[in-house]
């Protein structure tokens, strides 16, 4: 594996305290995802009228296009609380019946990664997210009943990068189901002027702009870019971020035109050169370039799908003819 990427790294510590300051909490304040916006407006607006709690919503798309934050604008706009819980970290039934036993009426119970949770336990989910109730065996082997406990009523927002690996019941019961799209450049240049506001730093329109072209389609990015970028600004300049300063940091972040980085360019290569072209299959192209396949679909392929630099065939990845020309290659 080569060196840490600043594109596609998404586990940087540093996020997470940057994530808290400069996450959007109204849905007026939320950038962009027009349509998806359009749709949670009206029916939180049709949840409070009836006074019902809001129907469970499905939200999915690559990582860093906002999903988090929508669930916490999500809650915001209806006034409650909300609880959080990640899949993977949900274990034991008892973790989960736990959750939902603490809910308070209309709560909303943010299940982050929601595709990783173990499926004995998405079961519990089913009676809980229908009946708002709580199926449960309690006592020992050959002593034990089943009881089954009201919850008070609260919408499920969950968030995966792979709605296709959540099980049909699962999906089912999900009322709004919301697919986050890239984010156009002016959107991006929208929220990195956002950014630099709430953090108090000057940047220049031109210099906002190219990060945005930059930040591959999706706001994490465009965000710790732009840090990078402010950092560079202060120490080799007056604090401003223009234009010069910030084209010199992403060469030195070796960000190249497109966004891309030295995965991206890697994973074409590796199409172009060891395989022809392709159509290669995902596990050789895997072990080709040592990143895991996962990480390969739910990372990297989406935005070189969606800039067309890649195309997805029934036997397999292929290099797009834009993808030749933007790595400067004859195709033989
Ligand atoms: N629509 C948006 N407008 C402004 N900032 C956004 C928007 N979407 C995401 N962000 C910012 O991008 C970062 C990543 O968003 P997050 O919700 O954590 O993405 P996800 O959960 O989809 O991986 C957050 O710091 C957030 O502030
Ligand atoms: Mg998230």
């Amino acid at each position: 594996m080569q060196e840490e990427s600043i594109i596609t790294n998404y586990h940087l510590e540093d996020d997470q305290m940057m994530d808290n300051t400069i996450r959007p909490e109204s849905i007026d304040e939320y950038i962009g995802q027009e349509d998806v916006k359009e749709n949670i407006r009206i029916f939180v607006e049709a949840a409070k009228m009836r006074n019902e709690p809001l129907d469970h919503v499905l939200l999915y798309g690559p990582p860093g296009l906002g999903k988090t934050t929508l669930a916490f604008i999500i809650a915001h706009e209806l006034g409650t609380n909300i609880k959080t819980a990640s899949g993977p970290s949900i274990e034991k039934s008892g973790d989960l019946a736990a959750i939902l036993s603490s809910l308070e009426p209309g709560d909303v119970l943010f299940i982050d990664e929601i595709h990783r949770m173990p499926r004995y336990i998405e079961e519990i989910l089913y009676p809980a997210m229908e009946d708002f109730s709580l199926d449960i065996i309690v006592g020992s082997e050959g002593n034990s009943r089943n009881i089954k406990i009201d919850l008070p009523p609260f919408t499920l927002v969950g968030a995966t990068t792979r709605a296709g690996d959540l099980s049909a019941p699962l999906r089912d019961r999900f009322g709004i189901t919301s697919k986050l799209q890239f984010y156009t450049v002016e959107e991006l240049t929208d929220i990195i002027k956002r950014t630099a506001r709430v953090l108090g730093v000057e940047i220049e329109e031109e210099a906002a702009r190219e990060l945005a072209t930059r930040s591959r389609g999706t706001p994490r990015i465009a965000n710790r870019l732009f840090k990078r970028v402010r950092d560079f600004a202060l120490v080799k300049g007056n604090g401003v971020v223009d234009l010069p300063i910030t084209k010199e940091a992403l060469e030195r972040l070796k960000v190249d035109e497109m966004g891309l980085d030295n995965t991206d360019h890697e994973l074409l290569l590796a199409i172009i050169e060891k395989f022809n072209g392709g159509p290669v299959g995902i596990e050789a192209l895997s072990s080709s370039i040592g990143e895991e396949v996962t990480t390969i679909e739910d990372v990297y392929e989406p935005y070189l799908l969606q800039t067309g630099l890649l195309k997805r065939t029934s036997r397999g990845r292929m290099a797009t003819d834009k993808a030749y020309q933007v790595l400067g290659i004859e195709r033989q």
